[in-house]
């Protein structure tokens, strides 16, 4: 993933008829008309020679589904009244690997980028324009390309678990707005999600618990196998996104505790009198028992389950968690106490065990080829972590700026201000959600780069992502109401250059795209956006 930037600007104004830019969320960096029509009546023959037949083939079950359109094939040269689509890797490697290009004519259409990545995001647009103009639409030239490379989506898979079809249906709605990852949280207190071929124990234990909040109590239950992650991933890839799976590290274990018991800090310090049990936690929060910093049995299971990760998931990095990680056990733990002395740490620094405990994960995943990503909680000891690690800043700007100064990457989405779409859409009684009041306003106001920040530093700043947390997010339509259209927003937010926003703008060409979320069967929220 590369960190250029397009210059900032916009191109020329919007063509008539569809709103300002056709209503394109978010908008292009530049959009003509010309002049006639690109026709899709007699249905559509796909030309994309290898490596950009998956894109293509995602492309065609977009546009087979447009109503008029009837069918979209991949190959063969167009017959019997079929419009032409070619996807061709016709950009220079400079213009940027999202970039891409349309031509849209009554002759044909051509989508054109650098890479596979950069021809998903153009059959996004093309999908978009399609959505609302429908099986005709008017011929432009579009060049395009994003602001930063991490434009994310996190859902938490642990609280509820979610069918891979409900992933997928995601994964089609992220890539319909350009978005380039899905940071896919696997395991909490309340689950672990995941088969490890290494550790079939953690999801046989992990993955089930009894819900209480009923009068009648209700199992819940859900893993994902080693295969569904295969689909996951080549359905992402197919549409240009990198899939950046999250175990949960040193705390949010009781799940991985249902099934080792003895890596807690109870279970480890006191060996031979029987550990203490754990079960998935039926209530959420943050809670006390974290596995053992002083305790090396757990840094051989955290490599098997690393290794096991870095194999089934392809993309560059692995998310290892690390907030939220009270230090009440640690504290009261003499193998903890054993292993601060061994570190040369102060009695009390407790923050630099979990420093060190972080910066040991890092070095696995890096055994294994990644990247670790972590909150901003991973930064709270100076001296242990790796460069290489990228920080990922929730409890505000603040951690996200300490990280870029010291040299890390940095994905923002500060909870206090726009990326937290378990938040309420608005400050009202009805409205579900938890824990504050994120309105489209304001995930359209998101800036990732704060102001202090410059040069350099600013530059360490790889985008950000929207985080839909599951507490109290029971199933698919539900995470379609809490998403959209704070997604579209904060796609926006990270795609478009700082100058030149306006939000009279986005208005109009939200009320475009709502009838393509519309068409889509999308339960987005509908009440007033500020
Ligand atoms: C978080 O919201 N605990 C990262
Ligand atoms: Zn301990």
């Amino acid at each position: 993933m590369s960190l250029s930037r397009p210059a900032e600007g916009y191109g020329p104004r919007p063509a008539e008829g569809y709103g300002p830019r056709r209503g394109l969320v978010p908008p292009p960096l530049s959009l003509m008309d010309a002049e006639g029509n690109f026709d899709m009546r007699g249905g559509l023959a796909v030309k994309a020679p290898p490596p950009c037949t998956e894109v293509a083939k995602a492309l065609c079950a977009w546009l087979a589904a447009i109503p008029g359109v009837g069918h979209a094939r991949l190959g063969g040269p167009p017959s019997g009244g079929e419009a032409r689509i070619e996807l061709r890797l016709g950009l220079a490697p400079t213009a940027g690997e999202e970039a891409y290009s349309i031509m849209l004519a009554p002759g044909g259409a051509l989508i054109e980028a650098a890479t596979t990545k950069g021809l998903a995001r153009g059959a996004a647009t093309l999908w978009q324009l399609a959505l609302s103009e429908g099986s005709v639409i008017a011929a432009c030239r579009i060049e395009d390309s994003p602001r930063f490379p991490w434009r994310g989506f996190m859902l938490d898979t642990a609280r509820h678990f979610f069918p891979v079809e409900t992933i997928e249906r995601f994964l089609d709605l992220a890539a319909l707005h350009r978005l380039s990852v899905f940071h896919w949280h696997l395991t909490d207190d309340q689950a672990w999600r995941i088969d490890l071929p290494s550790l079939p124990e953690l999801a046989q234990a992990g993955s089930r618990r009894l819900d209480m909040r009923y009068n009648v109590p209700v199992w819940k239950a859900g893993s994902y196998s080693p295969l569904d992650v295969r689909r996951v991933v080549a359905f992402a890839s197919a549409r240009g996104i990198e899939v950046v799976p999250e175990i949960e590290t040193p705390g949010h274990v009781t799940a991985l505790l249902a099934s080792h018991p003895e890596l807690s800090c109870l279970g480890a310090s006191a060996p031979g009198e029987g550990a203490p049990r754990f079960e998935p936690a039926d209530s959420y929060g943050v809670f006390e028992d974290i596995l053992c910093a002083g305790n090396d049995k757990v840094f051989e299971l955290l490599e098997k389950a690393f290794g096991d990760l870095a194999r089934i998931f392809p993309a560059a990095f692995v998310h290892a968690g690390g907030d939220e990680a009270p230090k009440t056990r640690w504290m009261a733990c003499p193998r903890c106490a054993g292993r601060m002395r061994e570190l040369g740490l102060a009695e009390d620094d407790h923050e630099g065990l979990q420093a060190w405990f972080m910066a040991k994960v890092a070095a696995i995943l890096e055994r294994h080829g990644k990247r670790m990503v972590g909150w901003d909680e991973i930064l709270d000891s100076e001296g242990w972590i790796p460069p290489s690690a990228v920080v990922m800043s929730w409890r505000g700007y603040s951690g996200g700026e300490r990280a870029a100064r010291r040299g890390h990457g940095v994905v923002m989405c500060p909870q206090t201000a726009a990326c937290y779409l378990d938040h309420k859409h608005l400050d009202r009684i009805e409205e579900p959600g938890q824990l504050g009041v994120c309105t489209v306003r304001d995930s359209w106001s998101f800036e990732a780069v704060p102001a202090g920040l410059g040069g350099e530093a600013a530059a360490r700043v790889m985008g950000g992502q929207g985080n839909l947390w599951s507490e109290l997010v029971y199933f698919g339509k539900q995470a379609e109401y809490m998403a959209f259209p704070r997604l579209c927003a904060l796609s926006e937010a990270l795609w478009v250059p700082a100058q030149g926003r306006d939000f009279g703008d986005f208005k109009e060409r939200l009320a475009v795209h709502l009838g393509r979320l519309a068409a889509l069967g999308v339960n987005h929220y509908r009440g007033p956006l500020e």
